[in-house]
């Protein structure tokens, strides 16, 4: 079993060392919501899966249809967003060379668009392109390419129309897609779990987010997975299952613990380690997505989301601000029961993974997170910028030369974390809070803790074109915490 050194295990997940140091600044203000209601909802039923559509003879072609209609969720009939009628949507399973289609139709009463993120595809024409407006009521056919060595894990889809990202997200809009591997990692099954939260009001209505809500990143009340409240799962001593974890949440942290049972974590994003490492937690920023093994023991486990700090809306308005990541959640009960079962074949050796700490790096730059005064959000609010800009569709903010690589300092000067998600190519994590990473890491998602510093590599190959980077706290985004960046 590999030595995992603590700094690493904390920074697994993007989770930052520094959220450690800086929670004496600041503290949690929970306040009750008075029209959230639990009335109705289940708890504690069998667990269950998306759909699942799956690529033949290197295709796939899907019917994406998004909605507000009846849906259940948590057990209840709710008035909810969906994709063909679920939550989560339908679950994408394809391989590297595949040629994806969905046809997204747009039945909402607003505009919308689609985002398949963290896959490696082009941004432009009619695939991942984030300047598509599809208008309430019409359709637009995606086509996406996946390369022939794309990397194998779990990432997931959603929409994208700036302004509009965080209500759909919440309403219960987003769904899996599976990049199978080339070579398959032995387990006993397989399954897919996408954490998300919500909030609904006594008549089965997701509330509106309050100005204070939309600040700090809006939290729901209920934490589900796969839409359901703790569901229930079963297993023989000894299976190993894969665990396909997605954070769906529009703002919510996940620390996820399963006590009592084996956990080896093969990546996170489209990062894979090297040799699979044992972990006992794993932090989860929204976006990002674990690929876990779970070696079963007799007894009952819950996998459970610990409280976690992402820091404090301290001076950065009037009133408080509600931190639900600041409160454990059980999420699933894992029971594991009757005769052992025969363990599976060792963890095939994964690929080496690139290092791109030997490579020449072509221009270094710095984006800083920062809240500041006034701007779109309400007096005494602030406003989420990158260096001090709001997003801009008509302005390019950073422009990279194609094939090169560089290198990013990511500063963050407020007192909340920020996630960057970065659309197209992933990031490389080098650096957290001054302090050098000693494994290879690569996610799309990195958390930047408040008042701290992250610093990554990037090669920008295989794709050029015009895309975005922004916090994947989608309020903040939907707020201004967005850049263009073209690569030519
Ligand atoms: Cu998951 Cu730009 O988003
Ligand atoms: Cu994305
Ligand atoms: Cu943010």
């Amino acid at each position: 079993m590999p030595e995992i050194s603590r700094r690493n295990a904390l920074i697994l997940g993007g989770a930052g060392v520094a959220s450690v140091a800086v929670g004496g600044t600041g503290f949690f203000l929970n306040q009750g919501f008075s029209s959230v209601s639990s009335a109705g909802t289940v708890s504690g039923s069998t667990f269950t899966e998306p759909i699942e559509l799956r690529s033949a003879n290197g295709a796939l072609s899907v019917d994406l249809e998004s909605s507000r209609q009846r849906v259940s969720i948590a057990g209840r009939d709710v008035n909810a967003l969906s994709y063909n009628g679920g939550v989560p949507g339908p679950t994408l399973r394809v391989r590297a060379g595949d040629t994806l289609r969905v046809s997204l139709k747009n039945g909402l009463a607003d505009p919308s668009n689609l985002h398949v993120h963290g896959l490696h595809v082009s941004p432009e024409n009619k695939s991942d392109n984030m300047f598509v407006t599809v208008a309430a009521g019409d359709s637009f056919d995606y086509q996406y390419e996946l390369p022939a060595d794309h990397p194998p894990g779990v990432y997931w889809y959603h929409p994208h129309l700036h302004g509009f990202v965080a209500e759909q997200v919440f309403g219960g809009l987003y769904g899996a897609i599976i990049v199978e591997d080339p070579e398959s990692i032995p387990a006993d099954r397989e399954r897919l779990l996408v954490i998300s939260d919500i909030s609904l009001n006594s008549s089965g209505n997701i509330p509106a987010a309050s100005p204070m809500d939309e600040m700090t990143g809006r939290e729901g009340d209920l934490v589900l997975v796969n839409g359901q409240l703790t569901p229930d799962l079963v297993a023989l001593p000894g299976e190993r299952e894969r665990w396909r974890i997605i954070n769906a949440s529009v703002s919510r942290y996940l620390r996820l613990r399963l006590d009592g049972q084996q956990l080896t974590l093969l990546g996170i994003d489209s990062g894979r380690f090297e040799s699979p490492q044992e972990i006992d937690e794993i932090v989860l920023a929204p976006g990002n997505r674990a690929d876990l093994l779970v070696t079963s023991s007799l007894g009952t486990s819950t996998l459970r989301a610990l409280s976690y700090d992402r820091g404090s809306a301290d001076g950065m308005m009037m009133g408080g601000g509600n931190f639900r990541s600041g409160e454990e959640v059980a999420l699933a009960t894992f029971s594991v029961a009757g005769d052992a079962v025969v363990a599976q074949s060792a963890i095939p050796s994964q690929p080496a993974q690139r290092d791109l700490r030997i490579a020449p790096t072509t221009a270094k730059r710095e984006l800083v997170f920062a809240m500041g005064m006034g701007g779109g959000m309400g007096a005494g609010m602030m406003s989420p910028t990158i260096n001090g800009r709001q997003f801009d569709a008509e302005r390019i903010d950073t422009t990279v030369q194609f094939d090169s690589v560089e290198e990013w300092l990511l500063t963050n000067t407020s007192t909340l974390d920020h996630p960057l998600h970065l659309h197209v190519w992933p990031m490389q994590i080098i650096e957290q809070d001054g302090q050098p990473v000693d494994s290879i890491m690569w996610q799309d998602v990195v958390n930047v803790p408040a008042r701290s510093t992250t610093r990554v590599r990037i090669a920008f190959e295989d794709f050029g074109g015009k895309t975005v980077y922004h916090c994947h706290i989608l309020d903040h985004e939907d707020n201004g915490m967005m850049g263009i960046i073209a690569a030519n």
